[in-house]
């Protein structure tokens, strides 16, 4: 039972993993926030209430607030009575004031978690013992009611929150703001941990002290972002990898986002998080409900890989969903990269004939196969084949492709519209735009308006009748721009703020109908790389394409922090061509495998054109992969040495049973006559000794006893030398495996 209420005190306590979380309400009902910490025994915990209260009246009994409601720690902070901090919800009602005063009325606690209508969530299978609490609140005057929910698992250290508005009203009511999250945590003496970038450099660590005053992230280009992602995190300032406290949200959501930690007079720090408020607005009628995407929320005592041992297991079991879940994740070659758009039916069976040699599983046709699409200006939204690039079809390539021993993928973006095609000129009103204004382009495309059925019935209509086609086992769900000239033709006047939101919604809709009607096609989701690489997509797909910039060193740093939330089976990496089309840096090859392989792996050059060599060397490679792959997607992760702090960086996987790793090494810069590097492991059974191999070995050399035998003690104590490296950005690798001589 993860959840207490206690009888003889108005107390909840949500206990999960080794975390607790407990709240509270006041004589008057309002709802106060306790604690969020390290597992607390089941005991009287309404002395608790002692930290918060600066008066020192150590019973929440005798404690309401009033006339100083910003000393309490809220769970739900209204606006307008004496809270002057960051509210959970701003409203307008129908008289133009905006104050609300949410009361406590009830309580229950339901077996396993409720889907949110609509949205993607955390889900509970039966067996995982999973418990919701919800707690209803009323503002009195004006009837709302507000529903917060919280699940946890007996097992795991995350809480899921969200919250649910009724209007139980007569008059409609505008939520101008609605957090899914806000929590008072006591104390400000941490740092806050973002993912921060930009196209090609996403999702960096940014790590700052936290001062008075406020600190904010945000998306308002409807979607998540390249530059923020939804991801905050308040850290103990010297919490490091293995040690400190670390606190986090992640948002399930795709859209517009608002984070925000602020630290106040009396020293607490308020975190929030929720759509963003800004060009966001929602008409409430009376009898109507509004549920709030889900916060997943994070306590972690060991640092920053407990925290993401948290996240790995939670999301790679529990929000991602459906076949492909548990099952290894196909090795691709995506052509992209090799040909852009010139390519034809025979350089495609061309790659596809190298890809086989090599022992590629999936080749992937990116951008470009439909329509008259010869660059990026036309076509988006007219899919069907281009004969005179493909002059059997998709099915006569596809078949081609599966005769060479591979599956074949496809490339779409269901959300765009060429202003240069057939659909444009039947639905000129299809996109989101602002009537008499100006649609703005961004890479010469518009966003199809998914907020509207007719638009949505019709891409599911478009994308099924392609996917039933051919045998497509796979597709790379695109999606190339931000929303500008945000508003709906569909909608009312007073309901064009909605817009971003119900795009948002739309786009789960549609994903949620074509993703059901073919479960057996692995899904992958990416945004111009990597601007939608959330939590909210994963419920749908359950990987994503981490950045369109391959070069391992960029990738080192982006690879590293997209761990911190995501397992290794969510991230989409591939070996690019040397020199890098990004960096234009010369890269070798072994060095693009290691940090490829560090994920769901690919490749994406021209396999046509590469020489027996390095075709050679691909082979061993892909041998190698499919040795270690279980591992690396479904074994745990462990970052070792940190591209943040050092011209080097590390990172291993171990099987659950402790029995196998792979581990990595990368030495950024060369220096003549270096130091001796130990690289000191993680996760293994300290009792057992390991076999280890260096290189890419698709199993001989463990069979032949090559390497050397060293026990997982030692291996995590003292550390095991690294080779020499010589040259940039080269690396060793190594393979290990339970000695049984
Ligand atoms: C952006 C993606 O990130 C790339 O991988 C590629 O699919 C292009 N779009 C195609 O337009």
């Amino acid at each position: 039972m993860p959840i207490y209420i206690h009888h003889d005190e108005p107390v909840f306590h949500l206990k999960g993993g080794n975390t607790s979380y407990v709240l509270a309400y006041t004589p008057t009902g309002l709802l106060a926030h306790l604690y969020w910490g390290p597992a607390l025994s089941d005991q009287p915990l309404l002395s608790l209430i002692s930290h918060a209260d600066r008066r020192f009246t150590p019973d929440l009994r005798a404690v309401d607030f009033q006339g100083c409601r910003e000393q309490m720690p809220c769970e739900f902070p209204s606006l307008g009575t004496g809270d002057f901090r960051l509210p959970a919800i701003e409203v307008l009602h129908a008289d133009g004031s905006s104050v609300v005063d949410f009361r406590y009325i009830s309580s229950r606690i339901i077996p396993g978690k409720p889907a949110l209508e609509g949205l993607p969530a955390v889900y509970a299978e039966d067996g995982d013992g999973a418990e919701t609490l919800e707690i209803f609140l009323e503002d009195a005057p004006s009837r709302l009611r507000v529903c917060l929910l919280y699940t946890v698992f007996p097992a795991s250290d995350a809480l899921m929150r969200s919250v649910r508005l009724e209007n139980a009203g007569v008059r409609a009511v505008r939520i101008e703001r609605m957090a899914s999250a806000s929590v008072d945590i006591g104390r400000s003496s941490f740092d806050t941990i973002t993912l921060s970038g930009s196209w090609g450099r996403e999702r960096r660590i940014d790590r700052t002290p936290l001062r008075p005053g406020t600190f904010s992230i945000e998306s308002a280009r409807g979607v998540s972002s390249h530059q923020f992602s939804p991801f905050i995190a308040l850290a103990d300032h010297d919490a490091n990898e293995t040690s400190g406290s670390v606190f986090a949200l992640s948002f399930v959501y795709s859209g517009n986002f608002f984070a925000e930690a602020s630290v106040e007079q009396f020293g607490t720090t308020r975190l929030h998080m929720g759509i963003n408020p800004r060009d966001f607005s929602w008409l409430l009628e009376s009898g109507e409900t509004f549920q709030a995407p889900e916060v997943v929320m994070v306590h972690s005592a060991s640092g920053l890989r407990g925290l993401s041992k948290t996240f790995h297991a939670l999301y790679g079991k529990r929000l991602a969903r459906g076949s492909w879940r548990d099952r290894e994740r196909p090795i691709l070659v995506n052509n992209w990269e090799a040909t852009y758009f010139d390519f034809n039916q025979e350089k495609i069976t061309d790659i596809a004939r190298a890809a086989s040699r090599v022992g590629i599983e999936t080749l992937v046709l990116d951008d470009g196969w439909f329509g008259h699409r010869d660059k990026d200006d036309s076509s988006l939204g007219d899919w069907v084949a281009d004969r005179r690039k493909l002059p059997d079809g998709l099915d006569g390539l596809a078949r081609r492709i599966n005769y060479l021993g591979l599956t074949f993928g496809l490339w779409f973006e269901p959300e765009m519209v060429s202003p240069d095609s057939d659909l444009y000129r039947a639905h000129p009103d299809w996109c989101i735009h602002v009537s008499g204004r100006l649609r703005t382009e961004m890479r010469n495309q518009l966003v199809l308006d998914f907020s509207r059925s007719e638009v949505r019935d019709h891409i599911v209509a478009a994308l099924s009748s392609v996917l039933e086609s051919a045998p497509i086992a796979y597709v790379k769900w695109d999606m190339n721009r931000g929303l500008t000239e945000v508003g709906s033709a569909a909608l009312a006047p007073g309901r064009q703020r909605e817009t971003a939101h119900r795009y948002c919604l739309g786009v789960y809709e549609v994903m949620e109908r074509v993703t059901s009607r073919f479960p057996k096609v692995l899904f992958e989701s990416c945004s111009s790389g990597g601007a939608r690489f959330d939590a909210g997509l994963m419920y749908y797909m359950p990987q994503a394409w981490t950045s369109d910039d391959m070069d391992p060193l960029e990738r080192l740093k982006i690879q590293w922090s997209t761990s911190l939330v995501f397992p290794a089976s969510m991230i989409g990496t591939h070996v690019g061509t040397s020199p890098n089309h990004t960096t234009h840096r010369t890269l070798p090859l072994k060095t693009r495998g290691a940090v490829a392989m560090s994920g769901a792996f690919g490749y994406e050059l021209d396999l046509s054109r590469q020489t027996e060599e390095d075709l050679a060397a691909m082979r061993v490679q892909v041998a190698f992969f499919r040795a270690v792959r279980t591992i690396v997607q479904f074994g745990d992760f462990y970052r070792l040495v940190s591209p943040y702090s050092s011209d080097e960086a590390a990172w291993s996987f171990v099987s659950p049973d402790k029995r196998e790793s792979f581990a990595v090494y990368v030495r950024v810069r060369h220096e003549p006559n270096a130091p001796v590097v130990t690289l000191r492991l993680a996760g293994l059974d300290s009792g057992s000794m390991y076999h280890v191999v260096e290189g890419f070995d698709d199993g001989l050399a463990m069979a032949r006893g090559t390497g050397f035998v060293m026990g997982g003690d030692l291996l995590m104590k003292a550390g095991m030398v690294v080779p020499c490296l010589s040259g940039d950005m080269q690396c060793a690798l190594w393979r290990l495996r339970v000695s049984t001589g």
